[in-house]
């Protein structure tokens, strides 16, 4: 069992969709506004065969899947693959699922019309070696859709995930080069692909309010079902939750009342090189 399945246990996969997962009006938007944006791409959705990287419980594959794509979904762990697999026995869906390691990518060069990668990069230590892979398997001129779930940073819940990145880093703690803002744009643009819409541009494919409480936000962080505090080992983890304690007891002290968040689920869109 590789350290990563490990992490990926059956402990996390039961607490995943519960915490990340998307109200299903809004899965159904996202599918629908994911699948839209390769309008130009396939004559009909039923013609676009998308590959999922890290595809996880199917948060983002099954709605692409019901907007009518075929989705071929990737992950190396086996509990996550178990999950989505047990739906798709349940209710059956236009998505493929591989055990396998996108650092090592099985498929041949030019087979999708486009790439879907959520909350995944990050837990690669060699990303862009991804990315130049996942560039090749795509066709020419296909779509790369890099997703993510975006926080009101003003909102409670974003002012605590701020002092958290920051508490972690006056521990010290190095992570993994970011595989996101700049530096994951100049790790496409460095393997061929060309912005389509980025930054201010970038796709909105949902935006809704979600109820949550101070207290509900740090035991995420503390428990380690927060993706960010998986990787953190307890002596950097207690001093962290100890300082965010502090500052929600400071700042609301009624902690157990839930708060309405503004939430987003935005993609960045880039196109792979035009064939040579
Ligand atoms: C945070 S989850 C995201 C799942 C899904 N993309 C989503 O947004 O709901 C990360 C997923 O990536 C998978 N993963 C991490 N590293 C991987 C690798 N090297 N190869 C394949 N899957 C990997 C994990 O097993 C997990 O299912």
């Amino acid at each position: 069992m590789s350290r990563l399945d490990f992490s990926f246990d059956d402990r996390v996969v039961r607490h995943y969709d519960a915490l990340r997962g998307h109200p299903p009006d809004v899965a159904h938007t996202i599918g629908e506004a994911l699948v839209g944006s390769c309008a130009s791409h396939a004559p009909a959705p039923s013609s676009l065969r998308l590959l999922e990287l890290g595809v996880g419980t199917g948060r983002i594959a099954l709605p692409v899947a019901a907007a009518g794509a075929e989705v071929i979904g990737i992950d190396l762990s086996a509990d996550m693959l178990g999950t989505l697999s047990k739906q798709l026995h349940e209710a059956p869906a236009n998505i493929q699922l591989i055990r396998g390691d996108i650092t090592a990518l099985p498929f041949r060069a030019n087979t999708f019309d486009g790439a879907m990668v959520t909350h995944v990069l990050h837990l690669v230590a060699d990303w862009p070696a991804v990315l130049q892979r996942l560039a090749e398997v795509v066709k020419p001129e296909g779509l790369l859709l890099l997703g993510r779930d975006w926080v009101d940073p003003a909102s409670m819940a974003g002012q605590i995930r701020n002092a958290f990145r920051q508490a972690v880093m006056r521990q010290g703690f190095k992570t993994a080069a970011p595989a996101g803002g700049p530096a994951l744009h100049q790790a496409l643009l460095a393997v061929g692909a060309q912005a389509i819409r980025v930054g201010p541009e970038e796709l909105v494919a949902a935006e809704w309010r979600a109820e949550i409480s101070p207290a509900q936000v740090l035991e995420g962080i503390r428990s380690r079902d927060d993706a960010e505090s998986w990787v953190l080992p307890d002596e950097v983890l207690e001093p962290v939750c100890q300082e965010l304690e502090a500052m929600v007891n400071t700042h609301w002290p009624d902690s157990k009342t839930p708060q309405e968040i503004l939430r987003r689920f935005v993609v960045s869109v880039y196109q792979t090189a035009a064939a040579a």
